[in-house]
């Protein structure tokens, strides 16, 4: 039994509480300080839970300072290289890999669960044509929760099963048909003797007119870009998808709030940031200028896609897609394409250059997921709905671990106050 205990002492009272200290399998271990208020009468101050453990979890693990990113267990790189999306949801869904007939029927399941409700149109159709993908999906994710009523009981496990099996089975024709609505081309609907990323790709990029011609690269770099953002354990969404299900709210209403949350640029939109930069540095003779901009004190501007709040050695996903965006780009024959050698050219300096090395800011993950998604020819305001298709994996899941553990409370953060002390009330005439 672990017995190892950190005392937290009232100076004021000389009062003590002795908080149980929890081992992590790996990681930091936590101070356990949840009967802090009855024991000292306090709460502890953490905003943006800079030192919080929200819960437990079995899901994912992230070393920073080892650049280790870890899947129930599995490396990130192992996952990337060997297994498909479909595996990795399996895996952070059920906390194992599926057996080969368990990936039969999983993939069987994302076939009968792949269309969608043809209500939904009606719903597309509200949107202004120039609506943002991002909107749509906070809308039309949200709006899953009206078409079923009857399996969306959250204690029942194969509800929520089923659920989740709905949901990564649509958010590829929701997404694409997004893209869609905007740039007024029919929906195309999925078929089942594709990938799940192949249907992704054919229901954005297909005309029903003509046949269409898959380009293995870029499948294999889409399915890596999917895998690696696949889940981050808890991120601001992923907290946020927890945070509205401890309300007892429907997930299909959690993951709405999930996608909302990733919306923000300070969260999902750095792989469009990325591409916003090449573009505005415009040619590779301006890179020495933009460098120096960067460098500059006085400057807020950033080198976008460099350095990490948590990796701070280097990014693991970063590592994997590197190579797969080299290869995407040889075999698209785009390498010389202005925007890309921009980016080639400013990999290149920043990991020579002292400014970069000593601060230890690599190139991360959406530095190469913004090359490779520019290059696949998604539009750039459908970035962040890449990200979230991806990440549905992680929420739905870290949704169904905790509701799994039963008698979920709601989550409730407590504030320290610091308006007006309590005073009487000031009649109208005398203010
Ligand atoms: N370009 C230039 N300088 C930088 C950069 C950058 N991208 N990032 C950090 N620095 C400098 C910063 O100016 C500071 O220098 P000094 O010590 O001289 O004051 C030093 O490096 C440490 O910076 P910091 O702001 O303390 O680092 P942080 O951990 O708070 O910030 C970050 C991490 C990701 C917000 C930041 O590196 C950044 O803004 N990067 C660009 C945006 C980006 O690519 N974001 C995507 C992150 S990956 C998304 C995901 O995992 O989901």
């Amino acid at each position: 039994m672990n017995t190892k205990t950190v005392t937290i002492t009232d100076d004021t009272t000389g009062k003590s509480f002795k908080c149980p200290v929890r081992e992590a399998v790996h990681g930091h271990p936590v101070i356990d300080c949840q009967a802090l208020p009855k024991e000292l009468g306090m709460f502890t101050f953490d905003p943006a839970f800079m030192t919080t453990a929200s819960c437990e979890s079995k899901i994912t693990f992230i070393d920073g300072d080892k650049g280790i990113l870890l899947h129930g267990g599995y490396p990130i790189d192992q996952l990337a290289e060997k297994s498909s999306f479909l595996e990795v949801f399996h895996l952070l869904f059920y906390g194992e890999l599926p057996s080969a007939e368990q990936l039969i029927s999983l993939k069987t399941s994302m076939n009968s669960h792949s269309m969608l409700h043809e209500g939904l149109r009606s719903v597309y159709n509200g949107f202004r044509r120039d609506a943002h993908p991002m909107a749509m999906l906070v809308g039309i994710v949200g709006a899953l929760s009206a078409y079923y009523h009857d399996s969306m009981d959250i204690n029942n496990k194969r509800h929520r099963e089923l659920c989740a099996l709905r949901l990564i089975a649509k958010m590829p024709t929701i997404a694409a048909n997004c893209y869609r609505y905007t740039k007024g081309l029919p929906y195309v609907y999925p078929r089942n003797d594709l990938s799940y990323v192949e249907n992704f790709i054919y229901m954005m990029f297909s005309a029903p007119t003509e046949e269409y011609k898959f380009n293995k690269t870029a499948v294999h770099a889409l399915e890596t870009m999917l895998i690696l953002h696949a889940d981050h354990e808890q991120n601001a969404s992923t907290s946020t998808v927890r945070l509205a299900g401890s309300s007892q709210a429907n997930p299909f209403a959690c993951i709405a709030a999930g996608i909302a949350t990733l919306w923000g640029p300070a969260h999902g939109g750095a792989n469009e940031a990325v591409i916003r930069m090449l573009q505005e540095i415009q040619d590779v003779k301006n890179i020495p200028d933009y460098i120096a901009r960067v460098k500059d004190k006085n400057n807020p501007t950033r080198l976008m896609g460099f350095g990490h709040r948590v990796y701070k050695n280097f990014d693991p996903r970063a590592k994997i897609i590197n190579q797969v965006c080299h290869e995407l780009l040889h075999e698209l024959n785009a390498e010389h394409a202005p925007l890309f050698e921009i980016a080639m050219e400013l990999e290149r300096i920043a990991l020579e250059d002292e400014y970069f090395i000593e601060r230890k800011l690599y190139p991360n993950v959406d530095f190469y997921s913004g090359i490779i998604l520019s290059a696949l020819g998604i539009p750039l305001n459908m970035f962040t709905a890449m990200f979230a298709l991806a990440r549905t994996a992680g929420w739905i899941s870290q949704w169904n671990e905790m509701m799994e553990e039963g008698n979920v409370k709601i989550g409730r953060p407590r504030q320290l106050y610091v308006g007006a002390a309590m005073r009487d009330y000031v009649d109208l005439g005398k203010r």
